[in-house]
């Protein structure tokens, strides 16, 4: 009996801070997407208890790796990520998982006859629910097991789990596993992912106007006689629904990136290996879509360097130098100090909408600024000149 009044005591105490005495209170009922967060930080899903969602895909930065390794050059953020181990290599430079709710699910648009969506670089998950599954398992990542992970999460959170799920959600470990990844998109789902408070947006909203410069950037940005860039990643207007706002038009293009010899010097590929993007997606056989990624989204684009699929450039002024002058003889990588290196897939790149643009430094410049302003408010102190 005597336990009852200290017990009795801290439950009227904490009753007011509401923290939970009496189960029922809201504050402490759990969601999906209050449980899909716990779990996208939780490092004991993986293998050997390393690495969680967010190891990869840091909340403070973006939602990018902010970590470095021997594929950082000098003291820049890494082109690939690192597993669980410490050891293995990505080959894909970890992209930003804000606003990435916003991407259609993989399918085949008849009328513009192109493929569009989907989740990952070449769109091979449907969705973000279907994406959740793929970390764990993936031998270069989180390195687990179906089992594992539902073992883990019936240990720390069965409670959460079945009052979300239903009491027998842990009857089979194919269920379970959904559920988990369905909670995890839930939270992948919410607000905090994409904030849309950018400079940008509040310009949209007549809460702020841009400098002269974001003006002419924007301008340069969308001329189709000049960087022509809106053609793949359209602008916004008021009217834009959150879909059409994320400066993407999710379709596929080869840019004839080239290959990232420091990667895969180091992660182990057999130097004839080649990224096909679109065309290694089992739903996709037209060769002419070989070397083809999905149409990045814009938003944070400021603050989640390297750049492009396999992290090849770090700064955006070389990436907006790339369009305007890779087919330009002579034309220089201001990073490498060299000519740009060779495309991976050489056949097939887009030679009609990029390569030569004729911006002057100027324009190249301009079109940098306005990049910046579509950086959330909370990353904005991470921008560098
Ligand atoms: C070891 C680093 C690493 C870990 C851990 C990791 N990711 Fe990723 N993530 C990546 C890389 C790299 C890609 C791009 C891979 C590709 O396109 O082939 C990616 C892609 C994604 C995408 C698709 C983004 C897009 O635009 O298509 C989502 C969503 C995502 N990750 C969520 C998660 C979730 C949820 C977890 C935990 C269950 C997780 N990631 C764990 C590195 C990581
Ligand atoms: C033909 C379509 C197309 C046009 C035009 C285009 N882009 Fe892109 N953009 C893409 C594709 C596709 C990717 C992803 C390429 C990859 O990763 O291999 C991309 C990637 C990017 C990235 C890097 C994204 C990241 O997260 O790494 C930036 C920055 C960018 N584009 C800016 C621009 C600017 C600025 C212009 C105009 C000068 C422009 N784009 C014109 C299709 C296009």
């Amino acid at each position: 009996m005597s336990l009852n009044i200290p017990t009795l005591l801290i439950c009227s105490i904490t009753l007011f801070s509401l923290t939970a005495c009496d189960k029922k209170n809201p504050q402490s009922v759990e969601t999906k997407e209050s449980l899909g967060k716990k779990l996208f930080n939780d490092m004991d899903l993986s293998k050997d208890g390393t690495q969680s969602c967010a190891s990869c895909h840091n909340s403070d930065h973006a939602f990018i790796d902010s970590r470095l390794n021997q594929t950082s050059i000098n003291t820049s953020i890494a082109a690939v990520s690192l597993g669980q181990d410490d050891l293995s290599l990505g080959d894909i430079n970890t992209p930003t998982i804000s606003y990435a709710a916003f991407v259609p699910d993989f399918h085949y648009d008849e009328e513009e006859g192109l493929f569009k969506g989907g989740m990952f670089l070449n769109g091979r998950s449907e969705n973000l629910e279907e994406q959740a599954k793929q970390p764990f398992l993936n031998p270069v990542e989180m390195q687990s097991t179906e089992e594992l992970v539902v073992e883990a999460v019936q240990t720390k959170y069965a409670e959460a789990m079945t009052s979300i799920f239903g009491p027998s959600i842990f009857n089979s470990t194919e269920s379970a596993f959904i559920a988990i990844a369905n909670s995890i998109a839930a939270f992948e789902r919410s607000e905090e992912f994409s904030s849309f408070d950018s400079k940008f947006d509040k310009v949209l909203r007549g809460e702020d106007s841009l400098t002269p410069q974001e003006q002419l950037g924007q301008a340069v940005f969308i001329a189709e006689d000049k960087g022509n860039c809106a053609a793949c990643h359209p602008v916004p207007n008021l009217d834009s629904s959150k879909m059409e706002s994320v400066f993407t038009d999710f379709s596929y293009d080869n840019l004839g990136v080239p290959k990232n010899n420091l990667v895969r010097s180091q992660n182990g590929k057999p130097a004839e290996f080649i990224d096909n993007g679109l065309f290694e997606n089992p739903n996709v056989t037209d060769m002419e879509l070989k070397g083809a990624f999905r149409v990045s989204s814009l938003r944070n684009i400021a603050v989640t360097a390297p750049y492009m699929h396999n992290g090849i450039f770090r700064n955006l002024a070389t990436v907006v130098h790339f369009y305007n002058s890779r087919d330009v003889k002579g034309s220089i990588n201001p990073e490498t100090q060299k000519p740009w290196g060779a495309s991976e897939v050489n056949e097939t790149k887009n030679t009609e909408e990029l390569g030569d643009l004729k911006l002057t430094s100027e324009e190249e410049t301009a079109i940098v600024a306005f990049l910046k302003t579509l950086t959330d408010e909370r990353y904005e102190h991470l921008i560098q000149d």
